[in-house]
């Protein structure tokens, strides 16, 4: 049986100061029935894996570099990430596709890396405003699924997340019917890549949006296995409403 997975990714936010929020969360789940993943900016990570040691909490990165080392100033590899205390990483936010010209092809690379480092993969897909409205929402899908996911990805390394760009940080989600119709459509398209067993075995995550308010009818959708949350992860009281409507 799968288990389902809250993930918080806290952007370009948070200081040490932040630490009592994951403290808080810590405290709250010593131990929890679903995986639980927060993504601190990557100043924070061994402080936050160190804090969270002896809780269900396990602790993520915002992204990483396809190389696992050399000259690439500014950049972070998977196994830095790892060393650091990083069980997982996101890779082709569509922040970083947009504001640092991210293609499909480097995303798989970076998903490779993180696999190569024991780090799961948290790979983003979602399409914008325009394509939606231009009704090419599951080519664009169809496309960066294709192209992100490496061929050796496995149901254990690699976790899908639909984020549609309109709905990150604007309070605007599609509708119940809008995110199956994305969800189901991943569903067969990585059946038809990994068969229809493996392919039932991947978690796939909603994204854009979420909050305690409308966490639980998202989580009822079907092939909704948990959720991928920006603006609401950032605060503990926020966040574990979340986490209990999974
Ligand atoms: O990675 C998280 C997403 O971009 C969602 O952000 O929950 O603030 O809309 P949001």
């Amino acid at each position: 049986m799968k288990r389902r997975l809250v993930a918080g990714n806290w952007k370009m936010n948070g200081t040490n100061a932040s630490m009592t929020e994951l403290q808080q969360l810590a405290a709250a789940y010593p131990s929890a029935s679903t995986d639980i993943l927060i993504c601190p900016p990557a100043t924070l990570i061994a402080r936050a894996a160190d804090l969270t040691a002896d809780s269900a909490i396990r602790i993520g990165a915002q992204d990483c570099h396809p190389a696992p080392s050399g000259a690439h100033t500014g950049d972070i590899s998977a196994p830095m990430l790892a060393d650091a205390g990083a069980t997982a990483v996101i890779v082709g936010h569509s922040e970083r596709r947009e504001n640092h010209d991210e293609s499909s092809a480097l995303v798989a690379g970076k998903a490779s890396a993180a696999h190569a480092s024991g780090l799961t993969a948290l790979i983003c897909l979602g399409e914008s405003l325009a394509e939606r409205e231009a009704a090419r929402t599951l080519d664009i899908i169809a496309d960066q699924l294709a192209a992100s996911v490496p061929d050796t990805a496995t149901d254990a390394d690699t976790v899908i997340a639909y984020e549609p760009i309109w709905a990150i940080g604007t309070g605007l989600t599609p509708s119940p019917a809008q995110i199956a119709e994305v969800h189901d459509f991943i569903r067969a398209r990585l059946g038809g890549r990994f068969g229809p067993d493996a392919a039932g075995s991947f978690r796939l995550l909603y994204g854009g949006s979420v909050n305690p308010s409308n966490a639980a009818a998202i989580f009822a959708i079907p092939n909704v296995d948990g959720a991928l949350v920006g603006g609401a992860s950032l605060k503990a009281s926020d966040f574990s409403p979340i986490i209990n409507a999974l």
